[in-house]
């Protein structure tokens, strides 16, 4: 079995804070929203969790020409190939599809994870809101946890856009859910890598909170 890696593999995440939750609450399904190349998606399944994967970006699914930093043409493996290298396609659902317009009825999952997503200029034609909604509705009820990192402001036009939460700006999309993290860097200093192809300052925030609703209760 050959081990593949991400294209984003390099980028800081709080990802194993997320990983260390779920572990303790014993998950067993998580679903990945923007799972990219898998960075995610492949530890995930590596421990037997299963995954699904919802994607909009074909290349990032089935591979294709990339341009890394240095302007250096190369190939992305894509999520399917990576699986299929690993042994673990069975263990995965892809969904090719946009979050803001997803149709496929999907099984709520144990914990919903997304990593500087909603971001991405395509989702700011609709609220932030409609975004985070949709997740949670992929989060099962009782129990269900959902985890997002997310870009916070660093440029002043970043300050008009609700999808770069301020700290504490995101609380009030969790009634009935309890927080059980809410964390922020101070503004810090990315190395280049795909999609941004010099460096660049990033502020990340992380929620993560669980929902403690009954199936049928109202949020
Ligand atoms: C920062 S990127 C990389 C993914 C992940 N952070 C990683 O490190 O592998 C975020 C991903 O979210 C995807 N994305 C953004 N908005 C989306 C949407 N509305 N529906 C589905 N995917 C989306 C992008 O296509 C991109 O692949």
């Amino acid at each position: 079995m050959a081990i593949t890696r991400s294209l984003w593999q390099e980028t800081r995440t709080f990802f194993p804070l997320f990983l260390s939750l779920i572990k303790e609450r014993g998950a067993k399904s998580v679903c990945v929203v923007g799972a990219s190349d898998g960075k995610f998606v492949l530890p995930l399944v590596r421990r037997g969790i299963r995954v699904v994967a919802i994607e909009r970006n074909t290349t990032a699914l089935n591979g294709g020409p990339v341009v890394l930093p240095g302007g250096v043409e190369s190939t992305m493996s894509g999520l399917r190939k990576r699986l299929a290298e690993e042994g673990f396609s069975n263990l995965v659902e892809i969904v090719e599809a946009d979050i803001l317009d997803l149709t496929a009825e999907l099984e709520p999952s144990d914990a919903v994870w997304t990593s500087c997503s909603w971001h991405y200029s395509i989702n700011h034609r609709r609220p932030l809101g409609e975004f985070v909604a949709t997740m949670k509705s992929l989060c099962r009820p009782h129990g269900g946890v959902f985890g997002a990192e997310y870009m916070m402001p660093v440029e002043p036009r970043h300050l008009t856009l609700e999808h770069y939460p301020e700290e504490g700006g995101m609380r009030h999309h969790f009634p009935g859910w309890t927080i059980d993290w809410e964390t922020y860097t101070p503004p810090f200093l990315e190395a280049p890598h795909v999609e941004q192809l010099h460096q660049h300052v990033h502020r990340m925030g992380l929620i993560i909170a669980t929902h403690q609703q009954e199936e049928n209760d109202e949020d």
